[in-house]
């Protein structure tokens, strides 16, 4: 349940300029600020890009692209970017030009359930909100829309591992973002037969991230690293 307020979405917004990796990102309140933490997460899909079919790198909730737009930095890979917030799409495509990859980012304003494409993707970034609804307003600065996840936080992670199981390429790699190991355990034991979980990174206290492939491409379904 949420107790606190909306955030004020429509107040004027002075927008503010950080550092993530060697990218300047910029943002105001109205979107998720970057975490450093998450740079993590855009180094593993740069390693994972090196070895990955051909093809552009997919971003599910996109916030500002950072995490995205550092995972293929030094590539000329291309990015699609998705986010239902049409401030945080207003980033996006201002960081990746900023970036100076206007030309290489597409940035979708869309939900999460209707998103198609017609090319698959070797690599896909997700970073859906996950806060419990009932503990979100213990993150009173942060947008109710970038981190309310529904009851067991995981409603969007599984509208993110329905577009993976759509649109991940045979030979390719998801990197989920979640915010423990019961959630994780939780979306494991319902994933459909297409995708599984191989490996699993967390930075404790913050977060982790569970990479998803198809089962044909590991000897090893389910394990944890
Ligand atoms: C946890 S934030 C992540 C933003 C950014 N990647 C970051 O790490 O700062 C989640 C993002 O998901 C977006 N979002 C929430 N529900 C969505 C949905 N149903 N479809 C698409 N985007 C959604 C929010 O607007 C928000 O930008």
């Amino acid at each position: 349940m949420t107790t606190r307020p909306p955030a004020a979405r429509t107040a004027q917004a002075a927008p503010l300029t950080t550092a993530f990796g060697p990218l300047s990102i910029s943002f105001d309140h109205r979107v998720l600020a970057p975490r450093e933490w998450t740079t993590s997460q855009s180094h593993w899909a740069r390693e994972l890009l090196d070895g990955a079919p051909p093809g552009a790198v997919l971003e599910l909730c996109c916030g500002a692209a950072h995490i995205g737009l550092l995972a293929v930095h030094g590539t000329d890979r291309r990015l699609v970017c998705v986010d239902v917030d049409p401030v945080a799409c207003d980033y996006a495509a201002a960081n990746a030009a900023a970036a100076g990859r206007a030309e290489l980012v597409e940035v979708r304003r869309q939900e999460l359930g209707s998103f198609s494409a017609a090319e698959p993707f070797p690599v896909i970034i997700a970073d859906p909100p996950w806060v419990r609804s009932e503990l979100v307003g213990c993150f009173p600065a942060d947008p109710l829309l970038a981190i309310d996840g529904g009851a067991d936080g995981l409603d969007p992670a599984r509208a993110c591992v329905a577009v993976i199981d759509r649109c991940l390429h045979a030979d390719g790699s998801a990197l989920l973002q979640l915010g423990s190991y019961a959630q994780a355990d939780l979306l494991r034991a319902e994933l459909p037969d297409s995708l599984v979980v191989v490996e699993t990174r967390a930075e404790p206290g913050r977060g982790l991230v569970v990479k998803l492939v198809r089962p044909d491409t590991t000897g090893e379904p389910g394990a944890r690293a």
